[in-house]
């Protein structure tokens, strides 16, 4: 599908490198394995992170395993890799900084980590309450001018930010959590006014997160949806979140290699209205988010 209005085109589910360097990561061989697995199986697009990883003094792990992984690849040209900026590790704590110094220095690191002169995709990874929001971008849109990166997404933003965000600099793409369990990008208009400007809108934790990912076969009417259509729970969640828009690119996040195959052939599955409906009135799912933290 394209990415936005860049005229590329990307896999139509897409890869969250994220749990490859966070607390619990596999060790580095089977890490790398997972990423060789992911590009085999056609998915083309994979979100990281400076901070994806243990602490301040690991910052980097994940550009740097892509880009380890990377270089071995003959399609490495035709591999769309996002990373972000906006947050600092401190210990094992996520802290917000969006100012124009902290973009720049980061920017700059995670050039070097990708081993690349130039980042696809770079993506606001949250607004700072501290710093305007058109401060950061301005700082991101003079990145952008600069050839640092290509393109400018934004993450955890409201419909109104994205609106905000478009008279500053091109936005190319926004990073939202959505799920069965989590819908308030749906309800709050994120997805539709990407839809509208021409912004994919990538889902992330499409599972509902580590937890909830362990229970999504047990909720009835996407175990149902399963066995009809010869498919896993996971694979029809997938479904189930393309159906909403053709601006949706879930990023599934699975350290396992087996997952990865099963996930990236739920591209082919496309749901019914019926089949959709099913999902979105079960009360069970509906129930989740006033149960779960
Ligand atoms: N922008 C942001 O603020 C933000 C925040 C969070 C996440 N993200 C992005 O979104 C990506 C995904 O989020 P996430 O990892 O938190 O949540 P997720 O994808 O909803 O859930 C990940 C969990 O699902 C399991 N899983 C994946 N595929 C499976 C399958 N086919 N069968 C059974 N279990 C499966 C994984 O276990 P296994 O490892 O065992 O497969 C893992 O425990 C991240 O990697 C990151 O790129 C962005």
């Amino acid at each position: 599908m394209d990415l936005g209005r860049t005229g590329d085109v990307i896999s139509t589910i897409g890869y969250g490198a994220m749990g490859l360097s966070v607390a619990g990561r596999p060790e580095r061989r089977t890490a790398a394995r997972v990423i060789e697995k992911v590009l085999d199986a056609g998915i083309s697009f994979i979100d990281s992170a400076n901070v994806y990883c243990l602490n301040g003094e690991d910052l980097g792990h994940n550009e740097r395993l892509l880009a380890a992984v990377l270089k071995g690849r003959p399609d490495r040209h035709a591999i769309r890799v996002a990373s972000k900026v906006g947050l600092r590790r401190s210990g094992d704590a996520w802290i917000r900084d969006a100012s124009p110094v902290h973009i720049r220095a980061a920017c700059e690191r995670s050039l070097q980590a990708l081993n690349a002169e130039r980042i696809y995709l770079y993506q606001l990874h949250a607004v700072d309450p501290r710093v305007p929001l058109r401060i950061s971008l301005e700082a991101m849109a003079t990145l952008r001018n600069e050839g640092k990166c290509a393109h400018v997404g934004l993450s955890n933003v409201t419909a109104q930010q994205i609106v905000q965000a478009t008279s500053v600099v091109p936005i190319t793409t926004v990073q939202n959590r959505l799920s069965p369990f989590y819908r308030e990008s749906v309800t709050g208009q994120v997805v539709e006014t990407c839809r509208r400007l021409g912004i994919t809108f990538l889902a992330y934790r499409p599972f509902g997160g580590a937890r909830l990912s362990q229970s999504v076969s047990e909720f009835q009417s996407i175990r149902l949806l399963a066995r009809n259509r010869n498919a896993t729970a996971h694979q029809i969640t997938l479904a189930w979140l393309r159906g909403l828009s053709p601006n949706i690119v879930p990023l599934v996040g699975t350290t396992k290699i087996e997952h990865v195959q099963e996930c990236a052939v739920a591209a082919a599955i496309n749901l019914t209205a019926a089949e959709m409906t099913s999902i979105a009135s079960d009360p069970w799912i509906r129930n989740v988010r006033f149960c779960s933290p």
